[in-house]
């Protein structure tokens, strides 16, 4: 994400600098959230996971879930695992700093942002006239008759009222509210505490294993924050991405503009259809987007991005690490988001393994590790073969 504090940041086109900044209530209110969340993440966690050690029956189940061999499922490691967890009144208290740091952080951001409505409205105007005087930077193209996915429309991902699109405001929210109050604090779902998510994206991109990419792709790429990572890495690279959102596309539209660089934008169900060409892309960047569908959407999103890459083109991906790979207590601390924080697929796709969907989508070379604490971000990648089994035939 891109967060930005000073509202009348001096780098800003000409024409487009806010004057303006948070009222001190609505500052001030998001600021200790972001205290509690750091508190909660960073002292009162590694206690919580201390005494889940010391418990013998914990203890039984970290050594199960680290077994080869385990004697219970990982479903039924997890489940024990929780009730050991919820005996323990400083789990009960970090969980409940978590879901209340997650609600308000719409509670009192979108107040505070409501308190500025009409200077982010001039600001948003003056960024959209700086997009249209460079029509060749980038395209947005939306979708009005997409038909939106079932299991997608109802959620309110992340406690979000109205789900990504319900506030028209959100841009605003993340970039200048919550952002740089609370997220960048770190210590909440797969993200660890201190952990710098700007510098998490670059990592990440980094993976890449070539030097240079002529087109990159970035299915559900919401505001672009990662795309803009990608164009500081691989500026020579010809950018596009797709959202079911659009709110958040033209957000990102909004985002390359001011900070000059161009991409292509397109609402699209990317599991289905991503509108784009066969063998058009020679790198394509997931961030943060696999947790988020059905794990049957999974395996039809991958499918159809194995359509779309050159052969021999590259995938990265990075998203929350499966259970196998974290121990027993972070396990639980992971599943617990699915149920508390509004992310219905996040435990049925930490079950799963990415590099087995990707395998059975065609992929070749696939390898998953870890590049930071807590086993996050955790990157899975891959490669479309050079020819695939039907060209080898024919
Ligand atoms: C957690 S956000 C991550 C956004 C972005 N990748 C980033 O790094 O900031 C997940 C995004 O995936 C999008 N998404 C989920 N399912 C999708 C689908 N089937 N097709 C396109 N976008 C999808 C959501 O709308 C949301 O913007």
């Amino acid at each position: 994400m891109t967060f930005l504090t000073r509202l009348d940041d001096g780098s800003l086109k000409e024409g487009a600098a806010p004057t303006f900044a948070l009222s001190q209530r609505g500052r001030a209110g998001l600021e200790i959230l972001g205290a509690i969340q750091t508190f909660s993440s960073g002292t009162l966690r590694p206690m919580a996971a201390a005494n889940f050690e010391e418990n013998p029956q914990g203890r039984m189940l970290g050594e199960d879930h680290a077994s080869p061999t385990p004697a219970f499922s990982e479903r039924e490691r997890i489940a024990k695992a929780r009730t050991v967890c919820e005996g323990d009144a400083i789990y009960r208290l970090e969980r409940f700093f978590q879901r209340y740091v997650a609600e308000e952080n719409f509670n009192r951001g979108i107040p505070a942002i409501e308190e500025r409505r009409a200077e982010f409205l001039a600001y948003d105007a003056a960024m959209a006239q700086g997009s249209d005087e460079t029509p060749e930077a980038g395209s947005l193209t939306l979708a009005e008759d997409l038909a939106i996915p079932a299991w997608f429309a109802p959620i309110e991902w992340h406690l979000e009222p109205g789900g990504w699109d319900g506030y028209d405001l959100y841009g605003a929210l993340f970039a200048f509210g919550v952002g740089p109050y609370v997220f960048r604090k770190g210590g909440y779902a797969a993200v660890g505490i201190g952990d710098d998510i700007v510098g998490q994206r670059l990592k990440t991109i980094r993976q890449f294993p070539k030097d240079s990419y002529a087109r990159i792709y970035e299915p559900g790429c919401g505001g672009v924050s990662t795309l803009k990572a990608v164009h500081s890495v691989f500026p020579e690279a010809e950018l596009h991405g797709a959202d079911l959102s659009p709110l958040l596309l033209k957000n990102g539209a909004r985002m390359a503009a001011r900070f000059g660089f161009p991409v292509h934008l397109k609402q699209a169900d990317c599991a289905t259809d991503t509108g784009e060409a066969d063998a058009s892309f020679d790198g394509v960047i997931t961030y943060a987007l696999h947790h988020e569908l059905p794990p049957k959407a999974n395996r039809a999103l991958f499918a159809e991005l194995f359509r779309i890459m050159k052969p021999g083109a590259d995938i990265v991906i990075s998203d929350p690490p499966p259970f196998r790979a974290v121990s027993m207590f972070h396990a639980v601390i992971l599943d617990w988001d699915t149920l508390h924080r509004e992310e219905p697929f996040f435990s049925p796709v930490l079950h799963e393994s990415l590099d087995a969907m990707l395998e059975e989508a065609g992929f070749e070379a696939v390898e998953s590790y870890a590049i930071g604490q807590d086993q996050y971000p955790w990157i899975t990648r891959a490669r479309k073969p050079e020819s695939t089994a039907v060209e080898a035939q024919a």
